[in-house]
This record gives structure tokens, sequence and C-alpha cells, in this order.
């Protein structure tokens, strides 16, 4: 019997060209040596490449690797592992690199083969969509929201649409424009107008006071969003929300695995809804949750996301198809026992970076609260640039350079996006800290798997543009 090697170690020079990474890539994806090949890890989706090296010396054979049977070499232990150098099919030259390509996030996928049997399960049913697995998975995830009643969706953006619907929203919603796109375009998709509410620049989230500014008697709910998983001020908002008669919706998005003063995400406001797609604490693929206060909230969102038919065909209005498949539920209830782990590991990544980072002039923390804990779904920080010595932008290009992947989540701030233009505020410095704020933000990577090397890698860059210290890539 020959043996079969596991995980193939590539070497792919592309995302900048020059620029090597490992890659677990499944044999089933080799075909042989010189072939073309494509890897599909998440930040090389779709990346071909032509295999043109392997050590040692071995031969690929129909999806999988073996070695070749020689007197002079032989087979080493089942568990060996094969390093595979794959150049990328769009760059010919072949200079190998020693930096490790770091993505800015990776999937927290549960144990495939432990998910086999009950996927079968699934597929032998015929039930394939808002089922059994769709309710057991709410049922858990409801335990961690007492209280609650929680309805699983496809996506958040769906969520936030009919959180709005079922709790028969109208007028204006406050919502920041320091978030992602979806969460106005929800207040846009259910007939509402989104009134743009400054940030805080320390916690990144909504400001109380301007939001307060901007209550009128045609405001019909708040949109508050946990940004990177940090809670806004939820007692504050409650607060706001009751005295005005407002419904309050948090954008949880970020934030499962977070909580506010002991109390956890999904706990708060009218609805909570979250997102489940591959970058968050715990993925299903793709998918939402929605935390309801009320039964009758809930009630209408069960029959919100089956098209608003409440079970007799008879509308009771313009709903969604926004169900959960129960492929999707299964990824989801697999993964959601590793959530505590999940956020710990990702605390702790922080802890190092913040650790590190905390003594660079010009590099500014978000700031999560006494007595909260953010979910870190990002780790945000700020690069002010007269301190610093370097612009965000710069900071971002040498890193990039660097085989470092980042983002700048949210830059542009909803209110510049060309499609907001007829919502964007008329009047001069109304979102004055966004503004900034946007010019500043750089998300760093953060996933469980980062290495700790890789987050000294990562700062001693981050020092080495501030300082103008030349830096080798
Ligand atoms: C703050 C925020 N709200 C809403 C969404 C939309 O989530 P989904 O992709 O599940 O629709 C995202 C996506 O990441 C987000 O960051």
């Amino acid at each position: 019997m020959l043996p079969c090697c596991r995980i193939a170690v590539l070497e792919v020079r592309q995302f900048p060209p020059d620029h090597a990474s490992e890659i677990a890539i499944p044999p089933a994806a080799v075909n042989r040596r010189g072939a073309q090949l494509r890897v599909n890890p998440d930040a090389y989706a779709g990346a071909a490449g032509t295999v043109v090296a392997m050590t040692p010396p071995a031969r690929m054979e129909a999806g999988h690797w073996r070695e070749r049977p020689t007197k002079a070499h032989r087979p080493p232990q089942e568990s060996a592992e094969r390093e595979v150098v794959v150049q990328a099919a769009k760059d010919a030259g072949d200079s190998r690199t020693k930096a490790r390509r770091i993505q800015v996030a990776a999937p927290a996928l549960p144990d495939f083969e432990a998910a086999l049997p009950l996927l079968r399960e699934i597929w032998n049913s015929g039930e394939l969509t808002n089922g059994r697995t769709v309710a057991a998975f709410e049922r858990k995830v409801a335990e961690l929201m007492p209280g609650r009643e929680v309805v699983a969706v496809n996506n958040c953006t769906a969520g936030l649409m009919l959180a709005l619907r079922a709790l028969n929203v109208h007028g204006e919603v406050l919502v920041p424009s320091f978030t992602f796109m979806a969460s106005a375009h929800a207040i846009v998709w259910s007939g509402c107008r989104p009134v743009f509410v400054d940030c805080d620049p320390e916690t990144l989230n909504v400001n109380v006071e301007d939001l307060q500014r901007k209550i009128t008697k045609h405001t019909g709910a708040i949109i508050a969003v946990y940004v990177s998983g940090n809670p806004p001020a939820l007692d504050v908002l409650e607060k706001i929300a009751r005295e005005h008669s407002l419904k309050l919706i948090l954008d949880a998005a970020h934030g499962l695995g977070s909580s506010f003063q002991g109390r956890p995400a999904g706990s708060f406001g009218d609805a909570e809804v979250f997102s489940l797609s591959p970058t968050k604490t715990i993925t299903s693929c793709e998918g939402g949750l929605v935390s309801l206060r009320e039964a009758e909230s809930a009630r209408r969102l069960r029959s919100g996301r089956n098209y608003g038919n409440p079970g007799n065909y008879d509308c009771e209005f313009i709903g969604l198809n926004a169900r959960m498949s129960e492929l999707h539920a299964l990824v989801g209830l697999q993964s959601l026992p590793h959530l505590q782990r999940n956020v710990e590991e990702r605390r702790r990544l922080v802890r190092l970076y913040t650790g590190a980072l905390a003594k660079l002039r010009g590099v500014r923390l978000q700031r999560v609260e006494e007595g909260n804990l953010s979910s870190y779904k990002d780790f945000s920080l700020r690069i002010v640039e007269r301190e610093f010595g370097a612009s965000r932008d710069e900071v971002r290009r040498v890193l990039e350079r660097s085989g470092i992947e980042t983002r700048t989540y949210f830059d542009p701030p909803v209110h510049r996006m060309a499609a907001y233009r007829p919502w964007a505020p008329t009047r001069s410095g109304d979102l004055a800290a966004t503004e900034v704020v946007a010019q500043q933000i750089l998300n760093l990577p953060l996933y469980v798997g980062l290495r700790e090397d890789d987050i000294a890698r990562i700062v001693s860059i981050i020092e080495a543009v501030g300082t103008r210290t030349p830096v080798r890539v």
C-alpha cells in the first residue's frame, strides 16, 4: 500500500506577484506534475498555478500524492507532509520569497468528519430548508439569549430588512454612517429614510449626543451597530428609544460573542440581527440570526422570511424569501459550541497586538468600555498621520507589499457612497468625526489560527513605516 500525503504546502506567487504563502490544499485538487491546478482557500479564491517542483521528489496521481516506491527513495511515514512549489499562472518568474502571506480573515469552520453523518441525514431526509436543523439551531442560539426568540434567516441584510418590517417601522431611521452598507441598505429597501449619525472616534460606535439631536417627529427607529464587535452604549440607547417611543434595532452583524455589562449580545433592543458570513466569529457559510424581544415580532419575522405568508398563503405584508437552508443551519449548529473558544482566542490575539502597538505614537486602538466584551470580529485601529509620521494608506501599502492583507472598514462611510447621495447630509461638518475616522481606520489580520509570530511581524512592519525604517519585503 503506497502512502498518501494529506497536505500540500504551496508557494503561490500572486496577490501581489512577489509574495509567497503556504496554503493547505486538498490533494483532490491536484492532478499531476506540470498540470495546471486551482487552489481555493479564502485569500486565493480561484488562483491558478502550475506545479514546478516537489520536495522530496514525488509524483501525483489521480487525486492524491504518492511516493515513487524506489529503493533509492523510501516512502516516508503516512503523516509526512510534502512541499509543492506552485508558480502562479500570471507570474512567469521563479524566484522564491520567504515571507508567508497573511490574510485578513479566515473562516472558523467546524470539523468536517463530525458533520458528515448529520449532513447525510439531511441529504436522505429530503427536508432541505427551514426544517428540523434550522429549528434546533434557533433553540440553541436562544439559550445564549435568555428571554428572547431567535429566528434564523439567510443573511444579516435580509434579517435587518425583515426586522424593520416585523416591527412596522416607518419614516426616518437613525443610523451611523460609519457602518457597513447593509445597515443603511435595509432602511432604504424597507421604504424608510436613513438619517446619518456621527460616530465616536474612540469606540467607533454611534455618537449618542448626535443621535439625540437628530430625533424628529418623523423618526421611527434607531439602528445602532456593534462596530468590530464593540457593543454600543446599549443602556443609553434603550433609554432614548423608550423615552421617544422608537424601535431599537441592533445591527449585531459583528456581535455574536460580545457582551454589554455582563449581558450577552442578543438581549437588547427590540431586535438584534447577527451575521454568520465566513468572516464572523462563527459561520454558517452564509446566514443570519434575529433575536427578538416580543413573541409577536418573532411571529411576523418568521412570516416575513417566508414571503410574508403566515401559513395560509394570504400574505400579511410584503416579505422575502429569507429562509435558512438545513445545510447552512448544520454548519451553524456544529460551529456554535466553538463560539466561546473562538472569541476567547480572538481576544488573546488582540491582547498581543495591543501590548505591542500601544507604545507606538499615533496608533489609536478602539476603546471597549469597562465591563463590556467585544467579539473582535475585526481588529480596528486608527493611524493619526501627524503623530505617526505616515498615513494609513502608506502603512497599508507597505503591509500589502509584505504580503499582509488589511481592510479599511468603513471607508468610504455610507453617506459618501454614490448610491447614498440622495440621503447625504447637506450641512457641512455634520459627520465630522466619521469623515476623519474613515481616513484613519485600518483593520489588521485577525482569525483563529493567526500565529503569534505573524502578529510580531505585522507590528514590526507598522513600527518601521512610522519611523521611516526601510522594510524588507
Ligand atoms: C455591520 C454589518 N451589517 C450587516 C452586514 C451584512 O451581513 P450579511 O453579509 O450576513 O448580510 C455586515 C456584513 O459583514 C456588516 O459588517
